[in-house]
């Protein structure tokens, strides 16, 4: 490098000798590049401004603008950038390759207005120099490696309106100024001040505040601030976010914070506030007050709680709450989460008669609640687990578990056109149904004013301004898409974006570094429940021109090798070996990538390639051959991992094809653990697993395709099958013994984890089949007997003395089969209407009577106008095991016994084959090779035809 550097320095004044008409900017823009590895290929010829340098604007052949986001940069900022003294907006976001310090020479630029390195590598102390910025309106350096203080010139910018150094690693204490030094209190122009996820410590001082200040936005969360909120923050009438959650402030809230009428969103939580809490009233705007986590004196609920209408959130974890939840507490209209975990509310729940719509969570965990009162209407995640009336009446009611893992799985959806394509690698479907190139990020909202993830029209409302604000931009994009809205340790919602290009099938340059801009530069404002967010890109790979993109220098090499001679080329080429010896290593890696099975070699050494038996390897062009192009008529099913497709081989044979959603793909050594895994099951009751397909950044499983689809829909009747007992039973010991395999057989063992009446399928002899590994995990060496894990399963079928203790036994299964079980006979969800399966089948029963008195809860179509013999039996062994410990319940061999024994009683030959086809139940039920033609339960009335089979 040293003796490029010194080149350069030859040949500058050559440049101005050559070519004297060209930008005085020219030769320090050459000095920057030559700093940098990916910069744009059109980065040639002398003259950023005459040659159009991608991401250099010029005025009168002075370099005003770089914006250079998303595209890749590695290396460091030179001072050179100092002698750009017309600059005026620089922005390498996005760009984590840019390392090093910045420079201090950057207080050089006297005209610079707008300076943004958001999600970079620079690291380093801010240099004191930033304060020389006189015109300086943005400063956004969030998300990078900065250390040491906040440098106090910042005090000196007073044109300053944005204000943003989160996510880095300053320390220290905010400056404010005493005379002879300035300080951020003089920033009497600025709106923001984003400091958040820094180690700033101290106290936040009496003086940053005064009725002077502007601000609407304090974003100090998650930092070591200590001391008290000083009351001055009560003078600052403009603010709309406060957030000082996650520090460790004290001491008494001052009361005046209430004259903050402005304010939407209030985080105070997490730090170690005391006294009383402070009362609200009048802040009626409020949509978001989260106080959990500090040390207020006791109290009841407070009433002016109920006066702030504006709410939608209310988080008041552990804050010493107590007796009653006042009734008017739930008229307040948005309402959509209340957290009230961990306080001493007793007494009834009262949701009065005009409760929220809106209202979708309601956590009252450890809290003294004894009854509630139950709206017709009730569709909220209540929770009420460890509050007496779980603990008292058994944790069997739905309230008394958590709720299922919430479901945000926000998507935008498809904009009126069918998404029957499937794309090639690296490209993704549009909203608008074509596949390109997207340019992705995530946008990080810092304060939203809601919390219902879920209601996608707020979704809709900024995807459609996003698109609003790039046409005005004249953006090239075709549409927006996002997804996986989630929120974060610090309580930011993050959703990914994802934006395509309109016309091409990919960005070019230009096109990325200016919707970069209008993202890191806040020009696209988002809607108002959003508040404050910021922008996080990936480097965009997709340019057309990406492999000719990474040569650099080509003119100056020219240019050294005809005006210096022969021994700098020598020089130049071994640069250039070197160089090419790099892309080929980079080659080679691609190619890895692309073909994960490459890493599978055993002389690479991670365990070589997969052990399978009987499964096939298909190509990715094989299965959508066989699904017409993943076609959305072969689409049978979705789920979190992606979708499920059906698809016929060559052969004839007919295949579900479950296809990992890109992004959810796992590594491959896991992905190779589990077609290990599945390829080892081989049961006649167990969905067996024909192949796989590992390509093109693909993962498939592909599987036997089984006729008559789920039990659950052949319980609701949608699948046209009638169930009588006799069949019920069938279907019920072929899955008891499909469980007992992965339990007792298979090897390593296997839990399923995920039992249920979904995942158990019925093949064209209703032979059941266990379904869906997705959760299964092998139990590994014999010796152990459990696991312990995340838990994960499916709501009303989870034992919870697993979800208690997150040890994974095989007994957890046995519990899920148990639900099963009673959900075959009464063809009830496991929580319907608010109500346990377990306990309608208890409170109904009556073992002094026929049936055990449970005909009002068996379904109908079962034909009770025949005898179910058995039914007592069979009703024992479900309710064992739905034992509340694990050792009370069976193990799945005696279940497989048990239910033996009940289809002996009901006069069925439990091993005899079920010979016969649903077709041939169909079409020939009364013809005289049927094997049950004699059984009169199997003949129950004459309109069991199964008509809907066909269509199929
Ligand atoms: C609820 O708690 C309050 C305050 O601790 C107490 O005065 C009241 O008697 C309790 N009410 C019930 C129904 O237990
Ligand atoms: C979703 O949000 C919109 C806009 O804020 C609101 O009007 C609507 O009522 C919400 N829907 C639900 C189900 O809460």
């Amino acid at each position: 490098m040293t003796v490029r550097i010194e080149l350069l320095l030859v040949l500058i004044p050559l440049h101005v000798l050559l070519t004297s008409a060209q930008s005085p900017d020219a030769v320090y823009l050459q000095a920057l590049k030559d700093n940098w590895q990916n910069t744009p290929p059109n980065w040639v010829g002398s003259d950023p401004c005459e040659d159009k340098w991608d991401g250099i604007t010029c005025t009168d052949s002075r370099v005003t603008s770089i914006t250079l986001s998303s595209i890749n940069l590695i290396g460091e900022l030179s001072g050179d950038i100092a002698q750009l003294t017309e600059l005026q907006t620089l922005d390498l976001s996005y760009n984590k390759g840019l390392t090093g310090s910045l420079t201090p020479d950057i207080g050089s630029l006297r005209k610079l207005s707008t300076l943004i390195m958001v999600g970079c590598g620079f690291n380093g102390p801010l240099p004191e120099t930033l304060g020389s910025l006189a015109q300086l309106g943005l400063l956004s350096l969030n998300s990078n490696g900065f250390s040491g203080p906040i440098p106090a010139s910042i005090g000196n910018l007073t044109k300053l309106y944005w204000l943003d150094l989160a996510d880095n690693k300053l320390s220290g204490p905010i400056p404010v100024s005493d005379g002879t030094s300035p300080g951020l209190d003089l920033l009497v122009n600025t709106k923001h001040f984003h400091f958040g996820k820094n180690n700033l410590s101290g106290e936040i001082p009496a003086q940053l505040f005064s009725s002077e200040m502007t601000l609407k936005h304090v974003l100090f969360e998650d930092n070591q601030f200590s001391g008290t909120i000083p009351s001055t923050l009560g003078l600052v009438q403009t603010l709309e976010v406060l957030r000082l959650d996650r520090n460790s402030l004290s001491g008494n809230v001052p009361s005046n914070i209430k004259n903050l009428t402005l304010i939407n969103q209030l985080f105070l939580a997490n730090n170690k506030l005391n006294g009383t809490m402070p009362d609200l009233t009048g802040m009626t705007i409020l949509n978001y007050l989260d106080m959990s986590n500090n040390s207020f004196e006791e109290s009841k609920f407070p009433e002016w709680l109920s006066s702030l209408q504006s709410l939608t959130t209310l988080i008041m974890e552990d804050t010493k709450l107590q007796g009653e939840v006042p009734v008017d507490f739930f008229n307040i209209p948005q309402i959509q989460t209340v957290v009230l975990r961990n306080n001493q509310l007793n007494g009834t729940l009262d949701f009065g008669a005009a409760y929220s719509d809106h209202l979708q969570l309601f956590d009252m965990t450890k809290n003294m609640i004894t009854a509630f009162t139950q709206r017709s209407r009730y569709t909220t995640d209540l929770i009420l687990i460890d509050n007496p009336i779980c603990t008292e009446s058994g944790p069997t009611a739905s309230y008394c578990h958590p709720p299922t893992e919430s479901n945000s799985s926000y998507s935008t959806p498809p904009n009126n056109c069918i998404p029957s394509m499937t794309c090639i690698s690296g490209q993704v479907l549009s909203p608008n149904c074509k596949c390109s190139y997207p340019y992705s990020g995530t946008l990080s909202f810092r304060a939203p004013s809601f919390s219902d993830l879920g209601n996608s029209t707020i979704y809709t409302s900024l995807q459609s301004s996003m698109m609003v604000s790039f046409e005005s931009n004249q953006l090239p994009v075709d549409s927006v898409s996002l997804s996986q809205p989630t929120k974060n340790s610090n309580d930011y919602l993050v959703v990914t974006l994802n934006v395509f290009p309109s016309g091409d099938e990919r960005f070019n340059r230009s096109g990325i570094l200016r919707i970069g801009f209008v993202l890191s530069n806040q020009t696209y404002k988002p809607p108002h429940p959003f508040g404050p967010y910021f922008f996080l890109g990936n480097n965009y790979d997709f340019f057309s021109d990406a492999s000719k993109g990474k040569h650099k220098s080509v003119s100056v090499g020219l240019i050294v090798g005809v005006s210096m001679g022969a021994c700098v080329l020598v020089i130049l080429l071994v640069i250039a070996g070197l160089y090419a010896f790099r892309q080929k290593g980079k080659a080679e890696r691609a190619i890895k990538k692309n073909s994960p099975f490459a890493s599978w070699d055993p002389d690479k050494g991670i365990g070589g390639c997969p052990q399978l038996k009987g499964a096939r390897s298909f190509t990715f062009e094989e299965l959508k051959t066989c699904t017409n192009n993943f076609a959305a008529t072969s689409n049978i099913g979705s789920g979190g991992y992606g979708m499920v497709f059906r698809g016929s081989l060559p052969d004839g044979q007919l295949v579900a094809i479950k296809r990992a959603q890109q992004g959810s793909n796992q590594g491959s050594l896991e992905f190779k653990t589990e077609i290990e895994l599945l390829s080892r099951v081989h049961h006649k009751n167990v969905v067996s697993l024909v192949g796989f397909c590992f390509d093109a950044g693909e993962q498939m499983l592909v599987y036997e395709y089984i006729v008559n689809g789920t039990l659950k829909d052949s319980l609701s009747g949608r699948s046209g099958i009638k169930l009588d007992w006799m069949r019920r039973l069938k279907i019920i010991l072929g899955a008891a013994k499909g469980l007992q395999y992965l339990h007792d057989l298979a090897d390593p063992p296997i839990i399923h984890r995920d039992v249920k009446t979904t995942n158990i399928l019925l093949d064209e002899r209703l032979n059941a089949k266990v379904a869906d590994f997705g959760l299964s995990k092998p139990l590994g060496d014999t010796v152990q007997t459990h696991v312990t894990t995340q838990v994960k399963g499916t709501m009303g079928y989870m034992d919870p003395e697993y979800y208690m203790t997150q040890q994974l036994t095989e007994k957890s299964d046995v519990y899920s089969f148990g639900i099963v079980m009673l959900e075959l006979i009464t063809a009830r969800k496991p929580i319907e209407n608010g109500k346990y399966i377990v306990r309608v089948v208890e409170e109904a029963m009556d073992k002094e009577k026929d049936y055990y008195n449970l005909r009002e809860v068996l379904d109908p179509i079962i034909g009770l106008s025949t005898e179910l013999k058995g039914l007592e039996r069979f009703v024992n062994v479900a309710l064992r095991c739905v034992e509340e410990t694990g050792n009370r319940r069976p193990k799945m061999s005696e279940v497989v016994k048990e239910i033996e024994n009940v289809m002996e009683l009901a006069g069925i030959n439990p091993n005899a084959e079920s010979a016969s086809t649903s077709e041939s139940y169909e079409g020939k039920s009364k013809g005289k090779d049927h094997p049950y033609l004699n059984d009169s339960l199997f003949a129950v009335s004459g309109d069991h035809l199964f008509s809907n089979l066909e269509s199929k």
